[in-house]
């Protein structure tokens, strides 16, 4: 196995499965590799410690002084370009042989308090990584209550969806909602909080920070984007943090496992080669790492090899992104 260097613990931003990500990319060195989500930095440092040359992405210009550290230290091996993973063999600036994702928030975005990502800090209801286009405030204040409701059951999967924008609608109806901890405790009074049980408001917050960022849209759009970018014996590896996103890349990597069970009495279909192989089973963290990084508890890395099969059209058919529906 890959061993990271000792700037795993280093940085504001834990990075997780670290070793299991260098060794889904190796070989690393000589490599050039595309890491689209370089947050503070940890997996590009490490891809250029094995040797690699990084050209990283992040749609968020507060990491622009990391991403500026790490160009003094390897100017020769590095860029930084600011922009979104959805765009990445764009913005790759050539061919690449392998592509990195750790699809998210950083421990930055979500420790600072302004940024309106956790529901334990105060803050304003925003959730833009980018700091531009519709906040989250603007969402909870203006979407028709049934619309609001599809929102959290979808990307939230809350299944007390209904009351829980029943309360908003009823609460914004006085003064709009503003805060983090103002909507969080509306939340609460709405469902309730059971003793030992996650916060009641953790599903509605990741529901609006996946609708504020397009999440699911931007990480269809960047699998794609890898197909296309990678020559046949690329790799990508991607690490998430959810079912929903998980499930999409499940999908993507092996589609014939969400196709229905062919019957061995009926003349068999033909199947569409597949765009990658070595597609492996998800990979998780271990226990040493889940001590050390709580956060890397639900993890899930899976990764694939490209083929020489052409790439497909981008579709988000059969992956299993959940759909928004709008107000009744
Ligand atoms: C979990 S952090 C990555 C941490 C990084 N691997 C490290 O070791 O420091 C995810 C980062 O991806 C960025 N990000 C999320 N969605 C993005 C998108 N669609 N395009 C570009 N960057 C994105 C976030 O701004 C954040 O900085």
């Amino acid at each position: 196995m890959v061993k990271p260097e000792a700037s795993e613990q280093q940085g504001p931003h834990v990075p997780v499965l670290l070793a299991e990500v260098l060794e889904a990319l190796a070989p690393l060195d000589g490599a050039r590799i595309l890491d689209g989500t370089f947050g503070a930095g940890g997996y590009s440092r490490a891809l250029l410690e094995a040797g690699a040359s990084v050209v990283a992405l992040d749609r968020d210009p507060n990491v622009i002084p990391f991403a500026e550290k790490l160009r003094a230290e390897f100017p020769d091996r590095f860029t930084f370009v600011a922009g979104t993973f959805s765009r990445l063999d764009e913005l790759a600036g050539g061919p690449v042989d392998g592509v990195v994702l750790d699809i998210g928030v950083s421990s930055m975005q979500l420790d600072e308090a302004e940024r309106g990502f956790s529901f334990m800090r105060e803050g304003p209801l925003d959730m833009r990584m980018s700091s531009e286009g519709v906040s989250a405030a603007d969402l909870v204040n203006t979407l028709e209550e049934a619309e609001l409701a599809n929102l959290l059951f979808a990307f939230g999967e809350e299944r007390k969806s209904r009351r829980i924008a029943h309360g908003l609608v009823m609460a914004r109806g006085t003064r709009p909602i503003t805060t983090t901890t103002e909507l969080a405790r509306l939340i609460e009074r709405s469902i309730g909080r059971k003793p030992g049980e996650a916060h009641p408001a953790t599903r509605s917050f990741q529901a609006l920070r996946i609708a504020v960022n397009g999440e699911l849209d931007e990480l269809v759009e960047a699998l794609f984007a890898s197909e296309r970018l990678l020559a046949p014996g690329g790799r990508l590896a991607v690490v998430t943090f959810h079912s929903l996103e998980d499930r999409i890349v499940k999908r993507f990597f092996a589609p014939e496992k969400s196709e229905p069970t062919q019957s061995r009495h009926l003349p068999q279909i033909a199947r569409a080669p597949l765009g990658w192989e070595q597609v492996g089973k998800a990979v998780k963290a271990s226990a040493a790492e889940t001590d050390r990084n709580p956060r890397s508890r639900s993890a899930t890395l899976r990764s694939g090899l490209r083929t020489a099969v052409p790439v497909r059209p981008v579709s988000a058919a059969g992956l299993g992104v959940p759909e928004v529906r709008g107000a009744a």
